[in-house]
């Protein structure tokens, strides 16, 4: 590091001094030009500002610069050129979570009902998605279920897809926030992933090299939830959407109930599936929380766009849009475009392939009364769905189908939960962790409202 040295910005923040946006940055750069034969810093020296930041938090400045500083380490999406109005979501992960697949097509319908004098969407949804990891799904690996759906597009056709469908849902590049990368590896091995702001600077580098307008956040809280506790949940929302602001990004976060498995599935296929099916106006009840939260979020997304005078307003034009098919219509254009087989969406359910099934049934009658939503998530990566480390290899055909939702009235032996496989021997133990985390009362549980509480500037 020419001129700051990594130990000083170390010394500094150990020592509770606020770091200077010069060191920020010098520290940031220097993680990504190092090579082997030039260690402008070293794994320790960066591991070691990873705990001192994890101890002593950053500032507002210190976190807006820290998070600048990585969204510009590598290639950034420009959306100027088209003149559009760009928004994204994204969610700190769940269990059966997939609204990302519906509000994408919802918010593409409404951009391509209004495009610019261009003729370009007049909304546009840049969505840069992740992969499964430990108890949660990820959009990508979903998506990829479907016959030739090509996730690795480079960012020239990223803005084609845009200007053609009004929404792309793409993967990570290499080249996309690559200090994040090299940061979170070391996050992962020095007991340094939990902190708020890393998490922050983390998440938001990543989002705002979309170059967004607007950002909707859905922070989870609840047993299935990244992060530990509702404070921290809230703590971070707070980060989130002030780093969003800072960086002149309308930013709303709202944080939400993740007690039990949204929607019918959970899963890979079964997912799309489920999508699918609402988008085609095949409504199951057990996608009503689904449905319901999908449309809050786009509702904000539509009412920072200006195409409603409130989220409220905006939800109701979501669920509209859902209802027309018009939403359905634009799926069908962004999967086409990426390469995917739409003829996959005519029977759903005859694409599902599952080697094995097997129901786990209440053990007694009475109220379902609660579970650990998390377990429910590892249940899910076991039957083959989701990975325990990245890079291990996911099933399309595996996954967990909800028949009950808390609350719910249940009689002895009646199903609770499908569970499906590619591999029958698969079966055993999540069969015997959903047996476990079900807890069935005389009592009803108090109920949960789905969004809890909307963070904003
Ligand atoms: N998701 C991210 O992208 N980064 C984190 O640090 C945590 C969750």
């Amino acid at each position: 590091m020419s001129q700051i040295h990594p130990i000083d910005v170390i010394l500094h923040k150990r020592d509770g001094v606020a770091l200077t946006d010069d060191e920020i940055e010098a520290f940031v750069r220097a993680i990504v030009e190092r090579t082997p034969e030039r260690q402008l810093v070293t794994d320790a020296q960066i591991a070691s500002l990873l705990m001192a930041v994890f101890e002593r938090g950053l500032n507002a400045r210190e976190l807006a610069t820290l998070t600048a500083a990585m969204r510009f380490s590598g290639d950034t999406f420009d959306a100027g050129p088209l003149k559009t109005f760009t928004v994204d979501k994204h969610s700190t992960g769940g269990v059966g979570d997939k609204t990302s697949l519906l509000i994408a097509p919802v918010l593409a319908a409404a951009g391509l009902a209004h495009p610019t004098p261009e003729g370009v969407p007049g909304i546009c949804v840049p969505m840069i998605s992740g992969r499964s990891l430990g108890h949660t799904g990820g959009t990508l690996d979903k998506l990829e279920t479907i016959p030739g759906f090509d996730t690795q597009l480079n960012l020239r056709q990223l803005a084609d897809t845009l200007i053609k469908c009004g929404a792309a849902l793409i993967g990570q590049t290499p080249r996309i926030v690559p200090a994040d990368r090299i940061l979170y590896a070391l996050r992962d091995h020095t007991g340094t992933v939990e902190s708020p702001f890393l998490i922050t600077a983390s998440i938001m580098s990543k989002k705002l090299a979309e170059s967004l307008n607007a950002l909707v956040l859905d922070v989870k809280v609840g047993c299935g939830a990244f992060m530990p506790t509702y404070e921290k949940s809230k703590q971070l929302a707070e980060l989130l959407v002030q780093t969003g602001e800072a960086a002149g990004t309308r930013t709303a976060a709202l944080l939400t109930s993740m007690d039990q498995p949204l929607g019918r599935f959970s899963g890979t296929w079964v997912e799309v599936w489920e999508c699918v099916d609402i988008m085609k106006q095949i409504r199951h009840p057990m996608s009503a929380d689904l449905i319901e939260l999908s449309n809050i979020l786009s509702g904000w997304m539509l009412y920072f766009a200006g195409q409603a005078k409130t989220p409220g307003a905006g939800a109701e034009l979501s669920n509209k849009i859902l209802v027309s098919g018009e939403a359905y219509k634009a799926w069908l254009k962004i999967v086409e475009t990426q390469g995917g087989d739409i003829s996959v969406f005519d029977d759903p359910a005859a694409h599902h392939k599952p080697k094995a099934t097997r129901a786990v049934t209440a053990d007694r009658d009475g109220f379902l009364h609660s579970m650990n939503c998390k377990q429910v998530g590892w249940a899910v990566q076991r039957l083959g769905a989701g990975r325990e480390k990245p890079g291990d290899p996911v099933s399309a055909h595996a996954g967990v189908e909800s028949h009950a939702k808390l609350g719910d009235w249940l009689r002895k032996d009646q199903p609770v939960f499908t569970l499906y496989s590619e591999d029958p021997r698969l079966l055993d133990e999540p069969e015997q962790m959903l047996r476990e985390t079900l807890a069935i009362s005389t009592v009803p549980p108090e109920k949960q409202a789905l969004v809890r509480e909307t963070v904003t500037a």
